[in-house]
């Protein structure tokens, strides 16, 4: 028996790596740099409420945003994205468009604070009608569509009228969220013959019709009062959808695409990638994904720090260029040792 014989045998071999070598040909890195921080803004002054179902998450006050935004931006997160929770809601969502909006306050107090931090602005109805839905809800019983029903056309005029007050109030990005058809052509017309030519937009293209959301909507305070969100949001069985969405966004206009959530559409991430490899592609990390891992983290159930970053890592490996992340300051924190 010659055993030796073994080692002349032609075989594929695993990678023995050292930990240098390793490092030298990782295939993806992960940096603060790819982050955008969600915050939530409300009225009021000395406020800084953490958010019951999102430890470490917290509504702000305007005059707390300077020294939030001087520690983000310290921390090398390049961007952060605004959501607003107004005074008082109703039917069209009227402190959307307010120049006074607390969005509209939220983004000159961060820009005079830190005029390097990117800006940008979620553009929905949601958070500003007292219905909680994304847009004008039909109330004509008369009409052949059904009480309840989002009107898409007559949305589109509101959204490009908050989006024209966001960008006025110095709003870096536009980010539309609420799956109304035309949005982002109507958004870029606007804010083109007002002169905002350079103001890039981020479209929500894939948007999924997801319970994930539910810790967001205690943080933004928008519940939709009755049904769901289903009528203008994505079935979570569909990918060929999402390729008709982003292509659609593609072909008003859209700077970058985005898939929401992440952890369970990697594969969306990956096809919409493959798709328009030529448009900067954004993953939401959204507020379900956080809390489950803040939650089990807090049962000493998982590592925190590990889970994080493997996660982030494989949405970025998966075809994210950016990521919208409520783990972002803790991630850049851990990235920097
Ligand atoms: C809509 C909007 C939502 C989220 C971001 N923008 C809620 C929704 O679509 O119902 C959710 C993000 C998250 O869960 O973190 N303005």
């Amino acid at each position: 028996m010659k055993t030796e014989s073994h080692s002349l045998i032609a075989r594929p071999r695993r990678l023995r790596f050292t930990s240098t070598l390793r490092s030298m040909v990782r295939e993806t890195e992960l940096n603060a740099a790819d982050f955008i921080y969600p915050l939530f803004i409300r009225h009021g002054e000395n406020i800084r409420a953490e958010i019951r179902s999102m430890p470490g998450i917290y509504q702000f006050s305007v005059d707390q945003l300077t020294a939030e935004a001087k520690e983000i931006a310290a921390l090398g997160i390049p961007a952060v994205i605004l959501f607003g929770i107004p005074s008082e809601k109703d039917a069209l969502g009227s402190e959307n468009f307010a120049s006074d909006g607390i969005i509209q306050q939220a983004v000159r107090a961060i820009k005079s604070a830190v005029p390097d931090l990117l800006v940008i602005t979620d553009v929905c109805m949601c958070e500003y009608t007292d219905h909680g839905h994304c847009g004008i809800i039909n109330t004509d019983s008369h009409s052949h569509l059904p009480e309840g029903y989002v009107l898409n056309d007559p949305t589109l005029d509101i959204l490009a009228r908050v989006a024209l007050s966001h960008v006025e109030a110095g709003a870096d990005i536009i980010a539309p969220s609420g799956m109304i058809d035309g949005m982002v052509g109507v958004i870029r017309a606007a804010l083109d013959d007002a002169e905002f030519q350079h103001i890039p937009i981020l479209s929500y293209s894939v948007k999924y019709a997801s319970a994930f959301y539910g810790p967001f909507r205690d943080a933004a305070e928008s519940p939709p009062k009755f049904g769901d969100r289903r009528t203008h949001q994505m079935d979570p069985a569909n990918v060929r959808e999402a390729l008709r969405e982003a292509a659609l966004d593609v072909g008003e206009g859209t700077d970058m695409l985005m898939v929401k959530p992440a952890l369970p559409y990697l594969d969306v991430l990956q096809r919409v990638h493959v798709a328009h490899p030529e448009l900067p592609l954004v993953a939401y990390n959204v507020s379900g994904e956080y809390s489950m891992i803040k939650a089990a983290a807090a049962n000493g159930w998982l590592d925190e720090r590990a889970v994080t970053l493997e996660t982030l890592t494989g949405i970025k490996r998966a075809g994210a260029d950016l990521i919208i992340t409520y783990h972002a300051k803790e991630a850049a924190c851990w990235l920097s040792g």
